[in-house]
């Protein structure tokens, strides 16, 4: 069989294999603990179900404009002026199928083949296979002194005469660290300077911790948002936990938005309409939940911290926000891939390796589920690797003894 260049390029979605993984291994009877899920557990806000349902009563479900319907894009412009202060119209606006595929439509919008995209190192997984499908070339940037902050400094030595765009997510996948106030204006600054798209993926803008506000793009952006090369995305997936809508957008310059839109009237169509209008019910509804996740998310990350503590030899960054960690496991094993095999073989604990994000010997923990499978997981990997922890564990009812060390 031959496949394009292209599909042999590209790499499968390590989490969404994971989750299959720990699925098949569950249906088994596997006693499986899920740490490398990106999914909240909470469930849809109640008005996203009832604007949804109600949509599915009608019976009358039919296409929809490419760039969304208009209620959604009236609920995305209040949403913009609400949080980041900024009045856009509706053709700055446009809907798509989660975040993932306004990136990729932003990207296939602005890339010609070759050109370069420039992210932090550690990155979410899909960026560089991203930029490739869209015809460019992933360059990660890596912090000098081994933070997962690089500074604006290190980011502007990267940019190159193909340089077309940077991608800022914060707070960020995998490490949980938001970068600061300084760091993004001066990154808003160079691309304004040097003519680059800014994609701000603010996929997590409002799960952030310890009192501090989100970080609003558009504070460091005086111009009108036609003029500007700053496209937002945002989404329903992760601060109302509706993941399974698949509801995305952008907000960007009415060109951009118009290209945008162009390619997935080719693509995909308009975003199924049942989840534009759950997102509409989100979006317009009772606001609570987001409160509730991010204080929820908030205790399992001091919970995780905690635990941390206890456990010699592991680095570990506090996160800001989101819901992940991403600590440096290098002290028991450099490879990151074979450690996430161990523990999955040996204590049926589902991590990601670090390597995927690009940084080795670390791992990705997510603290999204309940707090009993975050400290039974984080038990279960103590107990595998390090040789302080008590000797024997009892797993789904089994009692396993250690007898590798
Ligand atoms: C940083 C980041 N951006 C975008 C997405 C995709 O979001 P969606 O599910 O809305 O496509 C994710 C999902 O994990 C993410 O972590």
């Amino acid at each position: 069989m031959s496949l394009s260049q292209m599909a042999r390029s590209i790499r499968e979605s390590v989490t969404l294999k994971l989750n299959q993984t720990a699925a098949q291994l569950r249906d088994k009877g596997e006693p499986v603990i899920h740490l490398g899920g990106g999914e909240p557990k909470s469930k849809t806000p109640i008005d996203a179900i009832v604007s949804c349902t109600s949509v599915l009563n009608s019976g009358d479900i039919k296409y929809t404009p490419p760039d969304g319907i208009p209620a959604l894009k009236r609920a995305i412009l209040r949403y913009t002026e609400d949080h980041y202060a900024r009045a856009v119209r509706p053709e700055n606006v446009v809907v798509s199928c989660g975040a993932k595929q306004a990136i990729m439509a932003a990207l296939i919008s602005i890339l010609d083949p070759k050109d370069e995209v420039i992210y932090p190192v550690p990155y979410w997984v899909s960026y560089p296979e991203m930029v490739k499908l869209a015809g460019g070339v992933p360059v990660g940037v890596k912090a000098e002194d081994g933070t997962f902050c690089p500074t604006a400094a290190e980011m502007a030595a990267a940019v190159g005469p193909y340089t077309k765009a940077i991608i800022l997510n914060s707070p960020n996948n995998p490490s949980g660290v938001m970068y600061s106030r300084d760091f993004v204006a001066e990154i808003v600054e160079l691309c304004r300077k040097k003519s680059l798209w800014l994609i701000m993926d603010d996929t997590y803008n409002r799960l952030v911790f310890d009192g501090r506000p989100p970080i609003n793009c558009y504070d460091f952006s005086p111009e009108d948002v036609d003029l500007s090369r700053l496209v937002v995305i945002n989404c329903v997936s992760k601060m109302y936990a509706m993941t399974g809508f698949r509801v995305g957008w952008a907000v960007a310059s009415k060109d951009l938005a118009q290209a945008m839109a162009t390619i997935q009237g080719q693509q995909t169509s308009g975003t199924a309409t049942p989840s534009q209008w759950a997102a509409v019910g989100a979006l317009n509804g009772v606001q609570n939940s987001i409160e509730a996740l991010r204080l929820t998310l908030e205790n399992n990350r001091n919970i995780l911290m905690d635990r941390f503590s206890a456990f010699p030899g592991v680095r570990v960054t506090k996160p800001d926000g989101a819901f992940y960690c991403f600590p440096d496991f290098s002290n028991y094993q450099k490879d990151s891939q074979k450690l996430a095999e161990f523990l999955l073989e040996r204590v049926r604990v589902v991590t990601v390796p670090g390597k995927e994000f690009g940084m080795e010997g670390h791992l990705r923990i997510s603290f999204c589920g309940t707090i009993k499978e975050i400290t039974e997981g984080l038990e279960r990997i103590r107990w595998a690797l390090d040789p302080t922890a008590p000797n024997e564990i009892y797993l789904g009812g089994r009692r396993l003894v250690r007898d590798w060390m």
